[in-house]
């Protein structure tokens, strides 16, 4: 029998870990799983958005729903309008949100109200921060999901701390399943690694090839937007950049804000600095061929401090916290917040060091399969016991 899925995606990272989903459906559970692509349009630009679908070869999306940017509660309420519309027209037997963006978000609070089960994929992450708009999103997503994919140990350790139990009986949004899959990211990684090589021409196109580099993405709010902490970055990236060159494909929101944000002395040094190369958002292809050419990267991003373990590259997380705190025991990823002293030492640290010990914190590279036997599991499985 066929079962009708709902995917949301909507930001450019979900668009990526659900190729990985769409990827074992298409090839394996074609005939059981019917899934329906919904893209909300929170990311909209084509290097944010349309090049992953052409380059990941994920099934376009039956629906775009256009929301566009705004404040966050009038992007996601648009989303949640929007959402429930499919939702009553398509009458799925299931929801698929991922990760913590305002689409994650909405698709589980559209679903969850009509009474659609919401399968969580990258659940049970936490910041501990809350003033992240991502944690509350993580919170309610979980909160709210029948299935939760965990990726990690970690993730599971912190739903039990939220009074989620493990079990294996029955599940519905009361009784949600706890499900240890991996992390879809890793099966990506794994899987365009060789491809990437062959497609990706971006370092030659930079002059790159064979010259030593470090890979810095920028684009968490309290990063953009707060004048202290931007300028800090942009300091100390601008002594790093004395040592060794820095690529930054840089985040549309970051682009907007450099020129008013930063002070212009700042802002005049980047312009002219030429060991900084500032260029557009790159493709899938492109960021993973960086990733594994680099010499070290510096980044905001929950995806690219992981990519970088799988890549065995250090790394400097510029967060006063992460979510990956697995990655923190290894000493080759460090927490240096936008603190100039923090980043310049670690840098120091780190430009000589390798990962030799690499521990499958992320699971196998099968996650994506483990997630689809998962979901016929409960199609086809999950009888209520009569009380
Ligand atoms: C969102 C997610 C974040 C994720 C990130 C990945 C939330 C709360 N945040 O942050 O968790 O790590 O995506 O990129 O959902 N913009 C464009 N073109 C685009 C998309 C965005 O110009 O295609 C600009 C707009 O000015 C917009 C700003 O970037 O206001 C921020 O976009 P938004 O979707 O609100 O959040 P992100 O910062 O991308």
């Amino acid at each position: 029998m066929m079962h009708k899925v709902i995917t949301i995606i909507g930001a450019r990272p979900q668009i990526i870990k659900a190729a990985a989903l769409s990827r074992v459906i298409q090839s394996y559970y074609s005939k059981k799983i019917n899934e329906i692509i919904v893209h909300t349009g929170q990311h909209y630009d084509e290097n944010m958005s349309q090049i992953f679908f052409e380059e990941l070869s994920i099934p376009p999306p039956l629906y775009n729903l256009n929301v566009g940017s705004n404040t966050h509660g009038k992007q996601t309420s648009l989303m949640i309008e929007k959402i429930e519309d499919v939702i009553i027209k398509e009458k799925p037997d299931a929801l698929i949100v991922y990760g913590d963006t305002n689409s994650t978000l909405a698709g589980a609070i559209a679903a969850s109200k009509l009474l659609i089960p919401v399968f969580h994929i990258e659940a049970g992450l936490r910041s501990y921060n809350k003033t992240m708009p991502e944690e509350i999103n993580r919170i309610v997503a979980d909160h709210t999901s029948t299935l939760l994919f965990c990726p990690t140990h970690q993730a599971i350790k912190n739903l039990e701390k939220e009074g989620f139990k493990l079990h294996n009986r029955f599940c519905d949004i009361n009784h949600p399943k706890i499900i240890l899959s991996g992390d879809v990211m890793y099966d990506n990684a794994l899987y365009f690694s060789k491809k990437a090589a062959q497609k990706s021409k971006f370092l030659q196109q930079l002059q790159m090839t064979n010259h030593p580099f470090v890979l810095c993405t920028i684009h968490r709010n309290n990063n953009t937007d707060v004048t202290e902490r931007l300028n800090n970055i942009f300091t100390a990236l601008s002594e790093i950049s004395n040592e060794i060159k820095i690529v930054l494909p840089i985040h549309p929101r970051t682009k907007k804000i450099l020129a008013t944000q930063l002070l212009p002395s700042t802002y005049k040094k980047l312009q002219n600095n030429k060991n900084i190369l500032i260029t557009e958002p790159v493709s899938f292809m492109d960021i993973i061929q960086l990733e594994k050419n680099c010499n070290m990267l510096i980044t905001d991003s929950g995806g690219i401090q992981k990519e970088a373990y799988f890549f065995k590259k250090p790394c400097i997380v510029l967060r006063p916290e992460t979510e990956w705190i697995e990655l923190l025991d290894t000493g080759t990823t460090i927490l240096a917040d936008a603190n100039p002293k923090k980043i310049l030492s670690a840098y120091q640290k780190l430009k000589n060091t390798s990962i030799d010990n690499f521990l499958p914190f992320y699971g196998d590279g099968n996650a994506a399969k483990k997630i689809a036997e998962e979901i016929v599991l409960f199609f086809t499985d999950n009888k209520k016991i009569p009380s």
